[in-house]
């Protein structure tokens, strides 16, 4: 789908169809009102009659609307007025993408953008609607036999502004919200593909694509390279698989050599069956998105590639398979990790950690501004937040309220999480440095005071995305979180943010 941006009067528009908001109530919003006048009060007719009364979901499409140009109006139902908010605006969005694809339309005009969202600039409202609209559209069927085509697919979408002046952030504004859900479809359908192909050589094999596409520095570490460097504990997962692990670094220069890069660790566990410490059965093929973090790292890369952001930035993905096996690590094993420090391993299912652990370690390396890594890390913080916010971690207070400050900003939110010392003590092992589990309680705590543990040599934050990166039931599916946040933090880093 194309977008550009334009400033102009509803009803001079002489596309396929103008998209002009009501709320509740049945109030017209200024386009509305516009068009409203230019029609002789064709639409306020319309909305007093009741067919269209502005309830947040609904919409009444309209054809040949006398004193227009457009062939189509298609009026979308906001809610109320004083409730206009984030959501509101993004669920109008949808529903008019959604909508408009049902119609014979191929372009449209939205003057949604127009509208007033609380505390929100006009770079967030063209921002946004570019990221929803463009991710209203995606589909994931290359492997079905049969595709749903949708018959007269729109194909190009104008978002209007007020006024002129606001033109050219409007248009930056374009282009960064099409780079980031760009990213975001890409994290979402190496989500969704199986782990039969979607293996740790299938991610390295796409780095190295993207490296070549964007100009990235690209390193992949086998096997052999992550034993020389003492990567134990990463090594101890992959041990019961057939498939090789792989360790994928990319790194983007946007600046000056000199300035220290930011570094993103993505787990990238293509499948996770637990190892012997196997999962139930029920659900288990949503293992296949425990790849989730790698995914978005990736996602998040190409974006900042696309928006050219004055930045370094390096992404580390270890990525392996956790499979149950004759060679399979067994619970009680005791490994040492690239730190030195040394793990028993009480429970294989906890296999994040330990490959994470490993990476944040050879992050070091990078001489790194800031880490932060990305993972479907704990079911405990699925069952603290559910799955609506991101579990932020942070060794450093400034660098989680910029991450809060990035999820707010996107609507991509993060809930700040404790990491105090009283929760370390449950990591005791009676026979290594440390266990890899932390108790029943407060897993989602523990996991991330396992990996402070090895991130003290600069400032860190985790990020786990258990219950956000993807959802279950009907529209299941990868949901290319949190690569709006890291987008957005980066382009806040990086002064891009208006
Ligand atoms: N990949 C899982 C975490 C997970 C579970 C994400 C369910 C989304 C939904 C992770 O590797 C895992 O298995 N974690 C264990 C840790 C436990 C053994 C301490 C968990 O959360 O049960
Ligand atoms: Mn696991
Ligand atoms: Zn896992």
């Amino acid at each position: 789908m194309e977008f550009s941006i334009k400033s102009g009067s509803p009803e001079k528009q002489r596309s396929a169809c103008v998209v002009v908001g009501v709320y509740e109530s049945r109030k017209l919003t200024l386009a509305a009102e516009l068009l409203d006048k230019a029609a002789d009060g064709y639409i306020s007719g319309i909305v007093r009659r009741g067919d269209m009364e502005g309830k947040s979901g609904s919409t009444l499409l309209l054809q040949n609307v006398p004193g227009t140009l457009c062939e189509r109006v298609l009026l979308v139902g906001l809610g109320k007025e004083k409730n206009f908010r984030e959501k509101e605006f993004t669920t109008a969005i949808r529903n008019t993408v959604k909508t408009l694809n049902e119609t014979g339309a191929f372009d449209a005009s939205i003057f949604l953008t127009e509208l007033p969202v609380k505390k929100r600039s006009i770079g967030w409202r063209i921002r946004q609607a570019t990221m929803v609209a463009f991710d209203a559209t995606y589909k994931f069927d290359q492997f079905k036999s049969k595709k749903d085509e949708v018959r007269r697919p729109l194909r190009k979408l104008t978002l209007a502004v007020e006024r002129r002046n606001e033109l050219t952030l409007a248009e930056e504004a374009l282009a960064q919200g099409l780079a980031i859900a760009e990213g975001m479809a890409m994290t979402k359908t190496l989500g969704n593909l199986p782990a039969n192909i979607c293996h740790p050589t299938y991610l390295a094999e796409r780095a190295q694509a993207m490296a070549k596409e964007f100009n990235l520095g690209c390193e992949i570490l086998e096997r052999a390279d992550m034993e020389k460097l003492g990567m134990h504990s990463l090594l101890s997962v992959s041990q019961g698989s057939r498939q090789p692990p792989k360790l994928i670094v990319l790194s983007y220069k946007g600046a000056k050599a000199s300035d220290k890069p930011i570094v993103l660790v993505g787990k990238g566990v293509t499948f996770d069956t637990g190892g012997i410490s196997l999962k139930p059965g029920a659900e288990m093929d949503e293992m296949k998105y425990d790849m989730c973090g790698a995914a978005s790292v990736l996602g998040t890369m190409q974006a900042v590639a696309r928006m050219a952001l004055p930045i370094n930035l390096t992404i580390v993905v270890p990525a392996t398979e956790n499979m149950p096996d004759g060679m399979a690590t067994r619970p009680g094993d005791i490994v040492t990790s690239m730190s030195g420090q040394t793990i028993e391993i009480l429970n294989t299912d906890a296999e994040g950690r330990l490959i994470l652990c490993d990476a944040l370690t050879y992050a070091e390396r990078f001489e790194p501004d800031t880490v932060i890594d990305v993972a479907t890390l704990t079911g405990a913080c699925v069952v603290a937040l559910g799955h609506i916010a991101t579990g932020l971690f942070s060794n450093k207070d400034a660098l989680a309220r910029d991450l809060l400050d990035a999820g707010d900003e996107s609507y991509d939110r993060a809930w700040h999480m404790p990491l105090w010392d009283d929760y370390q003590e449950l990591l005791k092992s009676p026979f290594a440095d440390m266990g890899n589990i932390g108790g029943r309680w407060g897993g989602s705590i523990t996991a991330a005071c396992f990996l402070s543990r090895f991130t003290k040599k600069y400032e860190w934050a985790h990020l786990d995305i258990a219950g956000t990166a993807w959802k279950s039931g009907a529209d299941k599916g990868a949901t290319g979180r949190p690569v709006p946040l890291l987008t957005h933090y980066l382009m806040q880093r990086a002064g891009k943010l208006n």
